[in-house]
């Protein structure tokens, strides 16, 4: 079963087993690490931004058009900034790190 790394906006570190298949939204929603995913991951709200480890940014690949266009939305956009539920876990992101964006 693959891991996720989310770091929290207090900097610590949280590490979750997910199956395949599940967004990183959905992850981190039920897991309850502070990444709301309001509008269950039809790409309208952007309170599932996540903020990609470098290490990381070739794996996931880049938004799509439609992504990038709710990206604009979202507070804290970073260059490696994506929508966590357009993210979806897969054997090969195990250890994926990801951290969740400044809201201030
Ligand atoms: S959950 Fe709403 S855009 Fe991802």
């Amino acid at each position: 079963m693959p891991s996720v790394i989310f770091v929290k906006r207090d900097g610590s570190e949280v590490t979750i087993e997910a199956d395949a298949g599940l967004s990183v939204m959905e992850i981190g929603r039920d897991n309850g690490i502070g990444l709301e995913g309001t509008c269950g991951g039809s790409l309208s709200c952007a309170t599932c931004h996540v903020v990609v480890d470098e290490a990381w940014v070739e794996k996931t690949g880049a938004p799509s058009a439609d992504e990038e266009d709710m990206l604009d939305l979202a507070f804290g956009l970073e260059d490696t900034s994506r929508l966590g539920c357009q993210i979806k876990m897969t054997d090969d992101l195990d250890g994926l790190k990801l951290r969740l964006p400044d809201d201030d």
